[in-house]
C-alpha cells in the first residue's frame, strides 16, 4: 500500500487525544503561516470525540475555516447532517463563531449544494488538514465503492446517491479530499476490521483511493486493527 502511513492506538481516546493534539498543532502552524487554519471536517460518530477536545481546549476559533468533507441532503436542523453533530459536538459559537464553521448547504439540494460549496472552497485550496473517516464498506466522505466516481479530475464536489439511507449527498471529490497539506484517517472499532484488511490486502477501496492520494496518515485502534 503506497503512500500511507498506518499508526496503531490502544483505544479510541487515545487516538481522540493524538487527533486533536494534531488539529491544534496544524491550526498554530497554519495561522503562523498564513493568518488562518482551513479545516475540512468528517462526519460519521469516530471524530465525535476530537471535536468535544477541540471544545474543551478553548481555541480562538476566529482564525478557522471548519468545512465539511461531504453532507446528507436533509434538512439544516436534522440531527442526521455532519453539520448537525460536530456543531452539538464541538462548535460552541464563542470558540468557533458561526461564520466560521462553513458546512455543505445540502437544504438546497444536492446539485446546488455542490455547485455553491466548488465555488466557496475553490480559493480556500489547498486546505490545512483534511480529517476523514471509513465506512464498513470502505466507504469515506460519501465516496461508496461501486459506485462511479467523478471522472472530470477538475471537478470539487460531486453529488452521490449512497446505497444506505439518507441516499442523496454531496461529497468533495477524491481529488478534493486529498488537497490538504495533511491528512488523517480516522479508523476505530471491530467493526472495520474487514476493511480495514482489505485495504491493507490492496483492495482498491475509496478510502484507500483518497489516502493514497493524499499521502494520508491512518490512525487505527486495537480493535479495528484485529
Ligand atoms: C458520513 C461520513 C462517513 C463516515 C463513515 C464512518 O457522512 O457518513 O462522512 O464517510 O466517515 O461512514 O462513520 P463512523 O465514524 O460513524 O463509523
Amino acid at each position: 500500500v503506497t503512500g500511507v502511513r498506518f499508526q496503531l492506538h490502544d483505544t479510541p481516546e487515545a487516538l481522540a487525544e493524538v487527533v486533536a493534539a494534531r488539529v491544534l498543532e496544524a491550526a498554530r502552524r497554519a495561522i503562523a503561516a498564513r493568518g488562518r487554519f482551513v479545516l475540512v471536517a468528517a462526519g460519521g460518530r469516530t471524530p465525535l470525540q476530537v471535536y468535544a477536545r477541540l471544545a474543551r481546549a478553548r481555541l480562538d476559533g476566529s482564525r478557522w475555516l471548519v468545512l465539511h468533507g461531504d453532507e446528507r441532503c436533509l434538512p439544516v436542523d436534522d440531527p442526521a447532517r455532519n453539520s448537525h453533530a460536530i456543531a452539538a459536538a464541538w462548535l460552541d459559537p464563542v470558540a468557533l463563531p458561526p461564520n466560521n464553521h462553513l458546512p455543505i448547504p445540502a437544504e438546497l439540494g444536492a446539485e446546488t449544494a455542490a455547485r455553491r460549496y466548488a465555488e466557496l472552497i475553490a480559493p480556500l485550496l489547498p486546505f490545512d488538514l483534511v480529517l476523514l473517516g471509513m465506512g464498513e464498506d470502505g466507504h469515506t466522505a460519501s465516496l461508496f465503492p461501486g459506485h462511479p466516481m467523478p471522472e472530470d479530475e477538475a471537478l470539487t464536489m460531486a453529488v452521490h446517491h449512497a446505497p444506505k439511507p439518507p441516499a442523496d449527498r454531496v461529497s468533495l471529490t477524491p481529488r478534493a479530499l486529498a488537497a490538504g497539506r495533511e491528512t488523517l484517517v480516522l479508523v476505530t472499532g471491530a467493526g472495520k476490521r474487514e476493511a480495514l484488511a482489505r485495504w491493507r490486502d490492496g483492495a482498491g477501496l475509496p478510502v484507500a483511493r483518497v489516502a493514497e492520494a493524499a499521502g494520508a496518515e491512518v490512525l487505527v485502534d486495537a480493535a479495528a486493527w484485529g
